[in-house]
């Protein structure tokens, strides 16, 4: 039997980026990622770090019926990080165990992993989940989830129920 495609979008926290000062390296490299696994990409789009901006975003995503949703950035210390803030806002269940794998993997690349205050969640029939901000950062942690998601995904739209 062929395998469900999924859609998926790719949103990118970025103030500079959204000011068009830095173009935007970490959204791509997670949509080649995501295309390359057999996802979708429906859309990849650039907000900044502006936690009503990012909720709307998100939100929209949901509502488009996207099945997964990828965050790249404002996950870390300074005051303009809100993505994941923003992120357990919109979602009605957290998935602390996506975030819990990004972390013990990227902790064998860099003590700074835990800097990552990255969130998972879902909303309606989305998953989103956070990445860090640089373009190696998103490679590592999306490595290192990416081949769990589709099974969650499967059993979130009611794909299958089977575990085994
Ligand atoms: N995780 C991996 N795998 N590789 C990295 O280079 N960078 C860390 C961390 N997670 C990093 C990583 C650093 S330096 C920070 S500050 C936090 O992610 C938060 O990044 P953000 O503020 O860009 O979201």
């Amino acid at each position: 039997m062929d395998k469900t495609v999924f859609s998926a979008a790719v949103l990118t926290v970025s103030d500079r980026s959204a000011r068009g000062e830095r173009p935007d390296e970490s959204g791509p490299a997670a949509a080649a990622m995501l295309a390359a696994a057999g996802y979708q990409v429906a859309s990849q789009s650039v907000v900044p770090d502006e936690r009503g901006e990012i909720e709307a975003a998100l939100a929209a995503l949901a509502e488009a019926g996207t099945a997964l949703v990828v965050t790249t950035g404002g996950t870390g210390f300074s005051p303009r990080d809100v993505t994941p803030e923003a992120t357990a806002a919109v979602c009605q269940r957290m998935v602390p165990g996506i975030p819990e794998a990004m972390r013990l993997a990227s902790l064998a690349v860099t003590p700074r992993a835990m800097l990552s205050r990255a969130v998972a969640g879902i909303r309606d029939r989305t998953l989103i989940v956070n990445l860090p901000g640089s373009p190696k950062a998103v490679r590592e942690n999306l490595e290192a989830v990416l081949p769990a998601l589709r099974h969650g995904l499967e059993v979130l739209r009611g794909a299958s129920t089977d575990c085994g």
